[in-house]
């Protein structure tokens, strides 16, 4: 049997892991095995990565290294963690994968889509997922879901609004070109926005 490659996108605060916690519940409950991975992280080399990426005192960072090392996560996330889990006929979800990259360092940052793509598929040996959901909110509305939460703003999320709406303007460009991405109002309730994941993975599940 093969596993089931699951993503999920969308600006920060549109609540992937609001989500992504009922899907694990969820496939916990019914007993089917399943992994977590957490992007750039989840591999001893992508969680020093990702301090790298996530460090204020990393202003210098050009845009250029940043991909590089969000590629360079992915490449090692690939080989030592989801290959292997699919094949051993395991459900792995993503928080973020290499969507992301689209959204963020191309579309918002502006580094050319044609080199990221490429990057994209070598660094992942073109391992695509079976399924991606994109979660898409205003960047004011995520912004204000994100300050009823705790914890210090990182180097990424300092950088504002504007940003945000590139990012999510991104994603929307995206999903009109890929069939893969499902996209999803973030505006509803988590339990609406779930019945919705629950059915297209279960689909692919064939249950
Ligand atoms: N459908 C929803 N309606 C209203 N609030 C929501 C909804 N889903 C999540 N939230 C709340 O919005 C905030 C952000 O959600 P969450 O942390 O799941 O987003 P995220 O996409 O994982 O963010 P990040 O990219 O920063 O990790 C949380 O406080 C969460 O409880
Ligand atoms: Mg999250």
């Amino acid at each position: 049997m093969k596993g089931l490659f699951v993503t999920f996108e969308g600006i920060d605060g549109s609540g992937k892991s609001t989500q992504i916690e009922m899907l694990s519940e969820d496939l916990r409950k019914e007993g089917i095995p399943y992994i977590l991975i957490r992007e750039p992280g989840a591999t001893a080399i992508g969680e020093k990565i990702r301090t790298i990426l996530l460090d204020k005192a990393n202003s210098k960072m050009h845009a250029r290294t940043e991909l590089l090392l969000y590629e360079a996560a992915r490449a090692q996330i690939v080989e030592e963690k989801i290959k292997p889990e699919l094949e051993k006929g395991t459900v792995v979800i993503c928080d973020r994968f290499y969507d992301s990259t689209v959204a963020y360092q191309g579309y918002a940052r502006g580094l050319e889509l044609s080199a990221i793509d490429s990057l994209n598929r070598w660094s992942t040996d073109e391992l695509a997922p079976d399924i991606t959901f994109l979660f898409d909110l205003s960047e004011e509305e995520a912004y204000r879901r994100r300050n009823g939460r705790e914890g210090a703003e990182d180097r990424l999320e300092a950088e504002g609004l504007a940003f945000m709406k590139k990012v999510r303007d991104g994603y929307l460009e995206l999903a009109k070109k890929e069939k893969r991405i499902q996209c999803i109002s973030a505006l509803d309730a988590p339990k609406e926005i779930y019945r919705k994941v629950r059915l297209a993975v279960w689909e692919v599940l064939g249950r």
